[in-house]
């Protein structure tokens, strides 16, 4: 039976709204997802017996169930008992490009790619939805992560509706290799303080939701706007990370002060990237940057806006 390699790009966040609690516990968000050239490659290989392997390059990514890969494909497993008593079980090897816990969706992309990997392993013929509804019951962002390119996110990140391409853009992004940002953590942290802001009556969400859907980020981009999207990146997040990580807003000011479209820090951090007008400029930027704060922990990478998310390497 033959393997599958796939490529499953990095995300960032254009846009991160934060609109109010959800009874589920989660946050109601709005955010505009943009996967980006930077990718994992991650290859499903068939084995003999009825178990799930995971294995990767990176000492920092657990091979056990805490690994996003490891639960999308118990919850395969589960689904599909029929798929693994036919097939036997499966060996995930994961060659990680993606910085961990960054904030730029290193492990839901994975996840994303062993659905998809083992719906054609296991000759499934899932649709794009009930892939992305088998996504949603691992993490919030795995939904986009499988189809990818540009897309507005509401709910709690899983409610998806596609926006045009922008793959003509590039990215320079940086992160301090020694700093972690813990997800959980930013959105218990922006609930408490600023969890008095947060909508609550039912027909104001839906008035919330609207405004983005017809707000100036999402126009900016159906108008390839380059400048006005630069203008208009926001993350609410920030305003937890940045004063905790004084490190951060330190970076972001270094690229802001550079001649770029705009800068943000992305999801839940602590990666911070900067939009530029090509390639070229992105590693421009990079260079500027590293000698300017001349400081051996932080890790430049450069890439495109993709329009791409999980496809066969
Ligand atoms: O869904 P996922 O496991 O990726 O979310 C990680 C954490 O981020 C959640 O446990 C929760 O603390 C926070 N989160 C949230 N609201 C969302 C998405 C994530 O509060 N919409």
């Amino acid at each position: 039976m033959r393997s599958y390699s796939l490529i499953a790009p990095a995300k960032i966040n254009l846009y991160l709204e934060i609109i109010g609690d959800r009874p589920d516990g989660y946050h109601e968000l709005a955010m505009v997802l943009q996967s980006i050239s930077l990718a994992d490659k991650v290859d499903i290989r068939p084995i003999e017996i009825d178990t799930i392997f995971v294995q990767c390059n990176h000492a920092a990514v657990p091979n056990d169930q805490t690994n996003l890969a490891y639960r999308a494909a118990a919850l395969m497993a589960q689904q599909f008992p029929e798929a693994m008593a036919q097939y036997g079980g499966v060996e995930i090897t994961i060659d990680k490009q993606i910085p961990v816990a960054a904030g730029l969706a290193g492990g839901s992309t994975d996840a994303a790619a062993v659905l998809v990997g083992l719906d054609l392993l296991w000759k499934l013929g899932l649709t794009q939805g009930e892939l992305e509804d088998l996504a949603a019951q691992i993490g919030s962002d795995i939904p986009f992560c499988i189809k990818g390119g540009t897309a507005l996110a509401t709910g709690r990140g899983e409610v998806l509706s596609p926006l045009v391409n922008l793959d003509n853009l590039s990215v320079v992004l940086a992160k301090y290799r020694s700093l972690a940002i813990s997800t959980p953590w930013a959105y218990k942290t922006y609930r408490t303080q600023f969890g008095d802001t947060y909508v609550r009556k039912a027909e104001d969400l839906q008035s919330r939701r609207q405004r983005v859907h017809s707000g100036g980020i999402v126009s900016a981009i159906m108008q390839r706007d380059r400048a006005k999207i630069g203008q208009l990146l926001h993350n609410d997040l920030e305003k937890v990370a940045l004063p905790e990580y004084p490190e951060v807003l330190q970076l972001r000011e270094a690229f802001a002060s550079q001649n770029v479209l705009g800068t943000m820090m992305s999801g839940s951090g602590p990666t911070v990237f900067a939009l530029t007008e090509s390639e070229r400029q992105a590693l421009e930027v990079a260079e500027t940057v590293r000698n300017q704060l001349a400081n051996p922990d932080l890790d430049f990478w450069t890439a495109q806006l993709s329009s791409t998310g999980i496809t066969l390497a």
